[in-house]
Formats: structure tokens, sequence, C-alpha cells
């Protein structure tokens, strides 16, 4: 019999990022008792990596804009394989959830005339990004957790969850050690709302930190929810990639924004040159108007430097495979050149963007106001998750919510930047106030015992084992197999790879021994880990298999067109009865009347 302590909640949200800390605030502001359980320290998520801004159709600083205009924005970026409810609701309650934090202390740039000041990102098509300098993300997670600290939120820091536990169908807590001690707690609650973020660490090279496991996407698959959209990894175009140390750390598209722009070692702009016909009319064929755009000209197109992620990053790769990349294997990133065009440009660049400054100053030795940065792409977030009910988050097991990274839906095929941050708090304050709901209307289920001692026996395993076989070396194989084999290009004969590979490290994971006792043993930690990094590598390369065309941020070279028939489904993944994961092509939900009146308005 395991020792365990029992702690009681009515919501217990799992994940203190952007989504996870509103989750939990909502469900307090609705009078249930809450616990918030963070495999981290607090304050240290991946959202302070959205440092751009928050996408929110505010119109401060383009009165065109509005959440019609936002909402076919985000379904042209997802290709339309987005929930269309939810790039509704998303679109329509973005303004408000910012004006909301604005309320609670979060201190956004101004325009002149006091307004929350926004900035031009790729793929929306007005300046609507509301910020702080380049670091947003940050800004909004201490002001959540500031606001959320008054509340009695039950906070549990450093605390890993290892399994759900369900009671029948319906989910009744789960099962957690802390990694201080390495002793284990229950969470017994009547509600669960994963925020647990991304995969990234599924990936060699990386935006996000150790945390990102796809830990929420596996406990909720594993507890019977379905996946949906798993083939969709967003590759951020630029992180650096110089010096070895810092590969991957994010260079915020924020640079992009103020007008930073992208070259070869033959110093060619080259986003000119391949500019999607979905995006032509939007798009400036010029350096001249592409510069208008930066500072404001409203009859000016875009730089093509702000198309849509998925189109820079291929960009990017195909620069550094034909042999135009810089010496480090990026391409550059020149924010310097424009002063040619302000006085005072290394002041603007300092006041608008901190972080990179010194980001670039401190770990690469490299004024970015002098000279160009070199940058590649990076694993960035996750489009795929939990299948979600679009209004309350709820996912197909009941109780059970999802909520920021870890959900599905909104994004589609292919997410914009800054759309992160506004999902994060408009389905997060969602999913917190519909948890709150179910656990005010449903009876405490019971407490599965004889499960609880199974995920504790388990847990334990790795230490009775005998022989060699190491965590660490699975978790490194991994990051480097599914970078080389289902990364930024895919094809079919490299993906089958990357399955057998998976199932041989699956073998070995069972195998894993870890030495040492109970009390901070990053060892036994990575073990545990394993198994949501190989659920959710698994499930990214069946669905990217099954997917034959490109699309997004999924590009085959086997298939490198989109295929109409492939635009009608979604790839959904669910365990089978005998525990395999079994793969649904579900028809998209389609657009309303309406949906399909505002996509026509914004075609041009
Ligand atoms: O580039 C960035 O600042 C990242 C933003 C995002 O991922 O939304």
């Amino acid at each position: 019999m395991a020792e365990y302590q029992v702690l009681e909640h009515d919501v217990l949200v799992i994940g203190a990022g952007g989504a996870g800390l509103r989750a939990a605030i909502e469900a307090s502001a609705n009078g249930v008792k809450v616990g918030l359980v963070t495999k981290s320290l607090l304050g240290k998520a991946h959202t302070v990596m959205a440092e751009g801004g928050v996408a929110a159709a505010m119109a401060n600083v383009d009165d065109r804009d509005n959440w019609r205009v936002h909402f076919a924005d985000t379904m042209r970026g997802g290709q339309y394989l987005n929930h269309p409810r939810m790039a509704e609701l998303h679109a329509k309650e973005a303004p408000e959830r910012v004006r909301e934090l604005e309320a609670w202390g979060a201190l956004f740039d101004r325009t002149k005339d006091g307004r929350i000041l926004q900035r031009n990102f790729g793929g929306h098509r007005y300046a609507r990004l509301a910020h702080v300098g380049d670091r947003t993300g940050l800004e909004m997670i201490r002001t959540l957790q500031d606001h959320g600290i008054h509340l009695g939120i039950d906070v549990h820091m450093e605390h890993t969850v290892v399994d759900l536990l369900k009671d029948g169908d319906r989910i009744a807590g789960a099962f957690a050690y802390d990694r201080e001690r390495g002793r284990f707690k229950v969470f017994h609650a009547k509600a669960v709302v994963l925020a647990t973020g991304g995969i990234g660490r599924a990936f060699q090279i990386t935006s996000n930190s150790w945390e990102y496991t796809g830990d929420g996407h596996s406990l909720a698959y594993h507890a019977g929810a379905s996946l949906k959209d798993m083939e969709f990894v967003q590759f951020h175009p630029t992180g650096m990639v110089w010096p070895p140390s810092v590969r991957g750390l994010l260079v915020t598209e924020g640079v992009r924004g103020e007008g930073g722009v992208l070259r070869n070692k033959e110093g060619r702009r080259f986003m000119f040159d391949d500019i999607p016909d979905n995006y032509k009319l939007q798009t400036a064929d010029n350096e001249e108007e592409a510069w208008r755009y930066t500072i404001g000209d409203k009859n000016a197109r875009r730089p093509p430097e702000l198309l849509t992620r998925d189109h820079v990053a291929r960009c990017i790769a195909r620069e550094v495979r034909e042999g135009r990349g810089s010496p480090h294997g990026g391409v550059f990133l020149d924010i310097a050149w424009i002063k040619e065009k302000l006085p005072n440009a290394a002041e603007h660049i300092k006041r608008k963007l901190p972080s990179m400054y010194h980001q670039f100053k401190q770990l690469a030795d490299l004024d970015i106001t002098q000279e160009p940065m070199e940058i590649g792409p990076t694993t960035h977030y996750m489009m795929g998750g939990v299948n979600v009910h679009p209004d309350s988050q709820m996912s197909d097991v009941p109780g059970l919510f999802a909520a920021g990274e870890c959900a599905a839906g909104l994004h589609g095929a292919n997410r914009l930047g800054g759309n992160s941050l506004s999902d994060l708090i408009v389905f997060g304050k969602r999913a917190g106030e519909f948890a709150a709901k179910f656990a005010k209307e449903h009876s405490t289920p019971a407490l599965p015992k004889d499960r609880v001692d199974a995920v504790a026996r388990i847990a334990l395993e790795p230490f009775e084992r005998q022989g060699t076989e190491s965590a660490y070396d699975i978790q490194h194989e991994l990051q480097e197999r599914m970078q080389a084999l289902v990364g930024i290009v895919r094809r079919q004969e490299e993906m089958e790879e990357a399955v057998a590979m998976i199932r041989r490290l699956e073998s070995r994971a069972a195998k894993a021994v870890v030495h040492g006792n109970r009390e901070y043993n990053p060892g036994w930690h990575t073990a545990l880990d394993l198994r949501h990094l190989l659920t959710v590598s698994e499930a990214i390369t069946i669905a990217g298999l099954d997917r034959k065309e490109s699309r997004g941020a999924h590009f085959r070279d086997d298939f490198p067109n989109k295929d109409p028939e492939a635009s009608k489904f979604n790839i959904v993944i669910v365990k089978g009865p005998d525990g395999a994961m079994q793969l649904k092509r579900v028809p998209v939900v389609p657009l309303t009347e309406e949906h399909k009146k505002i996509i026509e308005e914004n075609q041009a």
C-alpha cells in the first residue's frame, strides 16, 4: 500500500501559466475551492515566451480593425481547420480580457493619446498586438499572479502530476509527487482543468524549457479523452542559433513587427521571393512599401517577413538547405538597418525590444542595434491538443477541462503570433467558469484507491529495476530523432522510421533504471516524463503520416501541395480498447452562414 496525502478541492487546475492562472482565478471567483498545481515555480511558464504581444481587435492603432477581421485572419492562418466557434469566441472576447488585465494592473505600452499600443505581427491584417515592450507574456503572468494571490487559491509548486484519477467515466482528481521530497499527493477534485502548455521538449531545438513534455496531452489521452490536430507543431521562424548553449531560445516576432528584415548570406531579402497566393494582395512586393507599412502607412501592404510562421520558417529552412545560410546554420535577422531610416534608431530599438537587446548582448555578445542576428526555426508551439467543447472547454471525459496550448481547436493548422496569449485568457476564463459550474452541479466522486496504489507502484518501479538503461539517453535520442524525422519538412519513410524508433524507445523506457532516493531526483523525474513524451511523439507522427498533404505547419516533401479533400477533416486520436492509438478522420466543424460572410468580406 502506497503512502500518500489526500488534498480536497472542488476544482483542480494543473499548470500555472496564463491559462491555468486565469482558470484558477475564474473558478475561485465563482465560489468554489480551487487547487493549483505547477510542475515548476510560479512565474516560470512558457507564457513568458510569447513576448511580442497579445492579439485583440481593440482598434487603438488602426480603426479598421474589429473582431470580424481578427476571426477571418485566424481562420485563414489556420487554413480553415480551426473550430470556427472557438475562433469567433476568441476574436469577440479577447479585447475585454485584455482590458480586464489592464484593470488588474498590467502596464501596457501606450499610444500618444494614452490608449493601449498595438503592433504589427505575422498574419494579422492590422496592428493588433497589445504589448509591453517585448515582455508581454511576463507582464501577463505577473498580473494574473498578483490578482490570483488574493483569492485564496491553494498553490502547490514543484508538483508533477503522474496520472489522472477517475470514478467510472468521470474525473476524480490527480495523482502527483512533490519534486523536492518525492512524496506522493492525491488531489481529489470534482473537476480538473489541464493547462500544462506544450510539447516542445519532444524535439531537440525548442524555445520550451524543461517542463514542456506534453503532460496535459498525455494525461488526457490516457484518461480517455481524444486528441485533435496533433500533426500541427509550430516551428517559430526565429530562434537563436548561436552560441550552441542557447540554440532555440526565442527571438520575438516583435523584431519583424518593428521593421526587422530577413536576409541570406548574399544579403538578399529572400522573403520577397515566395509570397503565397492567398496572401499576395496583402503583402508588399518592394522594400519601400514594406517600410511604409512598418511606420504606420495605412495604404501600404505588409512586409513579407510578416507572412504566417509556417511559411516564414520553411523559407528560412530552404535558404539554409540550399547553401545560402549564415555561418552557424541560420539566416540573418536585421533590425539594425533601420538606422538608415530613423535618426535615433538605436534608442528606438532598445525601447521597443529591451529583452532582445539584452538577450543578444549577454548571451551572444552582439549589439542588435548595430549588427544582424543569426536566427533559425525553433519548435515553439503545439496547435494540437485535447479535443474540447468550444464554449465550456470540457473534454470527452466528464469533469475534465483543458485550456491554452494543451487544448486544440482555435488555431487549426497554424497559429498566428499573439493569438496564444489571447487564447490563454479567453479560454482559461471559460474553462475556470465551466469547471466551477460542473463542480457545483456534481457530488464528490469516489476516490479510486486501487488505482492510486497501482499508479504509485508504477511510479516507483524505476528504483527497483536492475540494469543500465538511462532515462536521459532515451529522452536525448527521442529529441534528436523527432527533430530529424518529424521536423519542419516531413516525408513518409522518415515518419515510419520515427514510429519504429518510438516503439523501441518505449520498450527501453520500460527498463529505465533510477538510482538514488526520491528526494529531488531528476533522473526519476525524467523517467516519469518519458511516458508523456513518447505518447505525444507517437500522436504527432501517426497523425503526420495520415495527413498526406502539406497544410499550415505540416509540410510534406512527398506531398508538397494542399489536397482539397484533406481540408475537410481534422485528425482525432483516441486510446483504443487494446491500449493502442486509434486514429479517426472527423469532418471539420462547418462554418455558419455568418462565418462564411465574414471570410468572404475579408478575402482580399
Ligand atoms: O514571437 C513572439 O513574441 C511569440 C509570440 C507568440 O508565440 O505568440
